[in-house]
């Protein structure tokens, strides 16, 4: 997979030199590139951004730099190993991160995963002027995408998390292929749910040991706890995951144990936890 990143501190994007991201780059799975913008500017002070029309707080990243970068990384594309040879040209796809984005899930990076190519766009400032992004929507797919209800500095540190949400799902860049099948919300598998647990050795850890079950060698005990745990978590932490949750999935324990935990059948099938009374 190839990840272009287009920014004004390229110095942010260091940490894709590390870790998961930066093994799978130097194994040749990952082909990160990481541009200046202001490399496309040709002004004295390499500027790239103006006061915003209309009026109001804040500066609006100037069209034309953008522009110039997303013409110059796409061009670049052409004749690429994985343009398929045929002269169909091979396009990325635009990721814009911004918080009035789509919300990024675990179903988002999976399917950013699947394309071979991403260029990120990340803003600083109060955003990019709106006119790049309905131009290259014209060409190329376009994911403008939040991490969460809040606003950063600027859009460097959601690359960062997508690119890492991202990177670990492509073909073995995980040592172990199982490894995400358990990951909180891995499609199927877990229903939905957050991971519960975990513990390693050793067996005693400050008067502090470990779930018997554990130690029991009974696997279908263990996937029982595993899954009660993850239960217990997401009704505590993420309530809302219970209630969207599909009836079908649950099984005789998992009913009786959200039962336990609080939670009421609807009639739909769905569950709910009766809110505190309203007083009149
Ligand atoms: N840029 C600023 N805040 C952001 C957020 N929450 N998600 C993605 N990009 C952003």
């Amino acid at each position: 997979m190839r990840l272009d990143v287009v920014t004004i501190f390229p110095e942010y994007l260091e940490p894709l030199n590390v870790s998961l991201v930066g093994k799978a780059r130097a194994r040749g799975q990952l082909d990160v590139r990481v541009h200046d913008l202001r490399a496309w500017t040709h002004d004295r002070h390499n500027t790239v951004d103006d006061t915003p029309y209309g009026g109001g707080p804040g500066m609006v990243m100037k069209p034309e730099p953008w522009g110039e970068a997303l013409d110059e990384i796409i061009e670049s594309g052409v004749g690429e190993p994985g343009d398929g040879g045929d002269g169909a040209v091979k396009l990325p796809a635009l990721v814009v991160p911004t918080p009035s984005g789509r919300p990024f899930t675990q179903a988002l990076a999976v399917e950013l995963a699947e394309r071979p190519w991403l260029v990120f766009a990340p803003a600083r400032y109060e955003g990019i002027d709106r006119r790049v992004i309905d131009e290259y929507a014209e060409r190329l797919d376009v994911y403008e995408i939040s991490i969460g209800d809040y606003v950063l500095a600027g859009g460097e540190a959601a690359v960062l998390v997508i690119t890492e949400a991202v990177a670990r799902l492509l073909p073995g860049v995980l040592g172990n292929a199982e490894s995400h099948r358990d990951d909180s919300f891995a499609p199927g598998a877990m229903a939905d749910l957050l991971e519960g647990p975990v513990y390693t050795k050793p067996p005693q850890w400050r008067d502090r040991g470990i779930p018997e079950v554990l130690l029991s060698g009974h696997h279908g005990k263990i996937a029982r706890w595993r899954r009660d745990e993850a239960f217990r978590r997401t009704s505590h932490n993420r309530p809302d995951l219970i209630e969207r949750c599909d009836p079908a999935v649950l099984d005789k324990y998992d009913r009786e144990l959200l039962a336990e935990l609080g939670w009421e059948e609807l009639p739909g099938g769905r569950f709910g936890r009766p809110g505190p009374a309203v007083e009149e």
